[in-house]
């Protein structure tokens, strides 16, 4: 070829690719730098597999390790780079203390680095709530923590674990979960994790927060937020469990008619240093157990009012003199969240005021 033809081409070749890389640079559209999100995976029916593709019922709880779960939702590489830790393999019906302990640890030493961004956790969805609260004490940062679940396992038909499982991660990968406390997603919707609570044995549109509402939507690939939770919650608390290896004993004590005394005796007598009631109505404490949780006070056992109706504040000096009692009220937490709270709460004093003016906060 003639030598100043080739030179022609070149500088033409070196025109055109100046251009295309000056519209790249300006190319406003080019996709987004993915955010890393590492899930950790403690088991529940979202890992679980059953016997047929209509088993919904009967099926076997945690059986998928995380990497499994992560292949079979190839769309997760689009939404993030994704990796996977099996903290536990467990039905969360048995999650325990050290669970929590361990995965409180593990999400703080992750999102303490520079290339996390958000958490994901798979768990059951028996206890979510009460992880999720767990976390929302215990985390100390304000990026992305999501705890999501599903109501039918992996082998069936429709299962809901996949989506979930993907939504999950895109709003544990967004800017715009950040700050709002460790957040539970399933079903499309986004839920605080200081309130929600699953109030349906078996539908997939399980998780509700009664009266409060939820916070927001995933559609359309991205999370759509309406409201705030505003109680102080994970960098913002207290609590720092990095050097606890167990939590103080707190039990609860649930409220029926005709009740009688023989479960709180027996929690006391094992060693509880603080004890919920999950009263009837307003927290109110039946006639014959009013001496049995007297008698635990004076015993140096701290006793918080709850109750079992699933919604509302429990008033201070309303159905019990609270002041006189020396005992605290659970503001709106159920028993199973404020098990939670009082034990952490124990970790810092057990000075009733105190810990009082911690339901208000928290
Ligand atoms: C569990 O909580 O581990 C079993 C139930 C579920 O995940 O839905």
């Amino acid at each position: 070829m003639n030598p100043n033809k080739r030179f022609s081409r070149f500088a033409a070749l070196l025109v055109c690719s100046a251009f295309i890389g000056a519209a790249q640079a300006e190319d406003v559209s080019a996709p987004a730098k993915l955010p890393n999100v590492v899930i950790l995976a403690t088991g529940g029916t979202i890992a679980g597999t059953g016997a047929s593709t209509t088993t919904t019922i009967g099926y076997t709880a945690a059986k998928l390790g995380v990497d499994k779960m992560i292949e079979g939702v190839p769309e997760l590489k689009k939404a993030a780079n994704v990796r996977g830790e099996q903290v536990a393999q467990i039905a969360s019906e048995s999650m325990t203390n050290e669970v929590w302990l361990k995965l409180a640890k593990r999400v703080n030493e992750l999102l303490a680095q520079k290339d996390v961004d958000g958490v994901v956790i798979t768990h059951g969805t028996d206890t979510i709530e009460e992880t999720a609260y767990f976390l929302d004490l215990t985390v100390k940062s304000k990026k992305p923590v999501v705890i999501v679940g599903s109501m039918r396992p992996s082998t069936a038909i429709s299962a809901d674990g996949p989506i979930n499982l993907y939504n999950a991660v895109l709003l544990a990968g967004s800017k715009d979960a950040a700050g709002k406390g460790v957040l539970v997603a399933l079903n499309d919707q986004i839920n605080a994790g200081r309130d929600v609570s699953k109030v349906n044995t078996s539908t997939s549109d399980t998780f509700k927060t009664p009266d409060l509402g939820f916070l927001g939507y995933m559609q359309d690939n991205k999370p759509h937020f309406y409201r705030l939770p505003v109680r102080k919650h994970t960098a913002d608390t207290e609590f720092d469990v990095s050097k606890l290896d167990k939590l103080p004993q707190v039990d609860i004590v649930y409220g029926y008619a005709n009740m009688n005394r023989v479960a709180l005796d027996a929690q006391i007598a094992a060693g509880a240093q603080g004890v919920v009631q999950a009263g009837v109505g307003d927290g109110s404490m039946a006639a014959q157990m009013l001496p049995a949780f007297r008698e635990a006070r004076q015993k140096g056992v701290v006793v918080v009012r709850s109750s079992r109706v699933g919604s509302g504040i429990v008033a201070r000096n309303g159905e019990v003199n609270d002041d006189k009692e020396d005992f605290v009220v659970s503001d709106t937490l159920n028993a199973q969240r404020a098990r939670i709270l009082l034990m952490l709460a124990l970790t810092k004093t057990n000075d009733s005021k105190k810990i009082q003016q911690m339901f208000y906060t928290y």
